[in-house]
């Protein structure tokens, strides 16, 4: 039986990391972008060189299999778009991996190789219309069109047309899940993202669930007013209330529950220019945590407290919700046999929740899913000094042909 090829791993990864890639080493392959749709045609192209039969869905999704092989799959893989000025691993690394330990169990002639499928999600990071894990939930039949069809991109371009300049049909993108029947278990294969597993002495995660995620824009309207005459007790300062709020979000999650997260991560004010009072200020809100429940209570108590800064600034707020993703607890028979594989490689391993986002978070409400994680250095992710050690992107890819080997071997 061969071995994962660590090289033309490696190689792979050098090739698809240039497609978007920047000076820095970081990544630009915003989802729908040129970049991100070259990426896609990349992995076809490289999944044709294997003479995997390769598929695009009605979300762009792209899936390679062996010709004449019909399913149901083992569906393994990952997402091939990144945030801006991203790293070069999120999501690529275990599209890649997917598509080495196919090529492994070919060259292998193993006949498992004909039950297992791999797949390139489309805009997992959800940054392109403030909502992710399109390609995934197209495939579960789980996209919200109508919220969607209302929405612009976050550079005002309605979301229907950007995906039209795609070649892709929001109305029809739903249509994806008649593949769903085909798809027995998922497998995803990803970098940490956190700095827990470095910190441990940690070679291979296998991760027991993924965190709900909670997102919102709050939106906060004052007087625009001129910054030199108006005295301060007298204004209708919009970006006061919203840095206020800001600056209080982490005591507001830390008096909730110390493994809850949350970020501000964008902040616009308008007119914005230095001698204007803002009139207007919006900010988005995101809310982590593995207990649904508890990202609801943050979420109150943050709305809570916008209204009294709001009342204390004489300014008025609207909310509008983004986007809900629940937490998904992984399969525990996958779960068992992923520990068994880790000790079976020999080295460290241990379990672990994600605090990132993930595709198996939707494919866990449909059929059997789990994950593997390896270290990411110094626990840096979505920034160009992402990254993590050719030796443990190897072991990773290792311990994914082993964990997709013994999965179908059980089932
Ligand atoms: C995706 O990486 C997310 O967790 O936002
Ligand atoms: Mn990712
Ligand atoms: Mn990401």
């Amino acid at each position: 039986m061969k071995d994962i090829n660590g090289e033309r791993l490696l190689s792979d990864l050098g090739e698809l990391s240039a497609i978007g890639g920047r000076p820095d080493g970081g990544l630009d392959r915003l989802a729908w972008s040129e970049a991100d749709l070259e990426a896609r045609h990349w992995f076809a192209a490289r999944m044709r060189d294997s003479s995997l039969e390769v598929r695009f869905d009605e979300a762009l999704n792209v899936f390679g299999h062996l010709p004449g092989a019909g399913g149901p799959f083992l569906l393994t893989g990952s997402h091939l778009d990144s945030v801006p000025s991203g790293g070069r691993l999120d999501g690529a690394y275990g599209a890649v991996a997917a598509l080495e330990v196919l090529r492994t169990l070919v060259e292998s002639k193993d006949p498992i190789a004909n039950r297992v499928e791999i797949v390139g999600f489309a805009d997992e990071e959800g940054v392109r219309f403030e909502s992710g894990l399109i390609g995934s939930k197209a495939l579960c039949g789980e996209l919200e069109l109508v919220g969607l069809s209302g929405r612009r991109d976050w550079t005002g371009v309605p979301i229907p047309e950007v995906l039209q300049a795609t070649g892709v049909d929001l109305a029809g993108m739903n249509n994806a899940r008649s593949h769903l029947a085909s798809v027995s278990r998922f497998l995803e294969l990803h970098i940490e993202q956190g700095p827990r597993m470095e910190a441990s002495g940690t070679d291979l995660g296998v991760v027991t669930g993924i965190v709900s995620v909670h997102r919102e824009v709050i939106t906060i309207n004052g007087m625009q007013n001129h910054a030199g005459t108006t005295p301060l007790n007298l204004r209708h300062d919009a970006g006061r209330a919203a840095a206020r709020m800001a600056g209080q979000v982490k005591e507001l999650v830390q008096s909730v529950d110390h493994e809850a997260v949350a970020n501000v991560g964008v902040m616009r004010y308008e007119p914005g220019a230095v001698n204007v009072i803002p009139g207007r200020a919006e900010f988005t809100v995101e809310v982590r945590h593995l207990d649904d429940g508890v990202v609801r209570q943050i979420t109150e108590r943050v709305h809570d407290r916008i209204a009294e800064i709001c009342g204390e600034e004489s300014c008025r707020f609207e909310i509008r919700p983004l986007s809900d993703v629940p937490g998904a607890a992984m399969d525990p028979g996958m779960m068992a046999t992923l520990d068994r594989v880790c000790a079976e490689l020999g080295r460290t391993h241990g379990r672990l929740w994600s605090g990132a986002g993930h595709d198996a978070q939707v494919l866990a409400r449909h059929v059997p899913t789990a994950m593997l994680f390896v270290p990411s250095r110094k626990g840096i992710s979505h920034a160009p000094g992402e990254s993590t050690g050719d030796a443990h992107l190897v072991l990773g890819a290792r311990a994914l042909l082993a964990g997709v080997r013994a999965i179908l071997a059980n089932s």
